[in-house]
């Protein structure tokens, strides 16, 4: 890996990075225990281990000072009543912030700090969402036939939490009920 300045396109409707290093795909067996619906989960994993979302990452270090990029694209779809989403994670070094670029699809980022603050910020082509030090964050795709397409940066030694998030969920739940999406409480979250 050169420490020399890099370019490399972004360009819609191609969307995947001319450049990429690696590409993750997260299938819905992954999620386990993420989703509410646990007989939606396990009826719809019965039938096909469905991929949910992907990430393409172009590395670098993981060390202080580096930054990571990448492109994340989570998949239409529900289980249940609740929408296709990540997993979501806190940062390992808490105090390192994130931000998103969406080009394309609709969704929503829900996030929390571990001060019990949470928030949850509309995701739409165009738009820049700055995750701040501390804060979890799993992006949600509400569409129904597009994917959400976000670019990311990070400090590249941030590293990722997904057990605090894998225990209790956030508190916050983005469902479709009779047409419209609720944000609602997570039963399963507790402090
Ligand atoms: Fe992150």
């Amino acid at each position: 890996m050169k420490d020399f300045p890099m370019v490399f396109d972004l360009l819609n409707p191609e969307i995947i990075p001319s450049h990429v290093d690696n590409h993750i795909i997260r299938k819905l067996s992954s999620l386990r225990g993420q989703f509410y619906d646990n007989k939606a989960f396990e009826d719809m994993l019965a039938i096909e281990d469905t991929v949910i979302y992907e990430v393409y990452e172009i590395k670098r270090p993981e060390v202080a000072g580096e930054m990571l990029m990448g492109i994340s694209i989570v998949h239409p779809g529900k289980v249940g009543q609740e929408f296709f989403m990540t997993k979501g994670h806190y940062h390992t070094i808490l105090e390192t912030a994130e931000v998103y670029y969406c080009m394309r699809g609709e969704g929503f980022m829900v996030m929390e700090n571990p001060e019990g603050e949470f928030s949850i910020e509309c995701l739409s082509p165009g738009r820049v969402l700055y995750v701040p030090p501390r804060w979890a964050h799993r992006s949600i795709c509400t569409s129904r036939q597009d994917d959400l397409i976000t670019f990311f940066v990070y400090p590249a030694d941030a590293g990722h939490d997904y057990g605090t998030i894998e225990d209790r969920g956030f508190h916050k739940m983005v469902i479709e009920k009779q047409n419209s999406i609720e944000f609602i409480d997570n039963p399963k979250w507790n402090k």
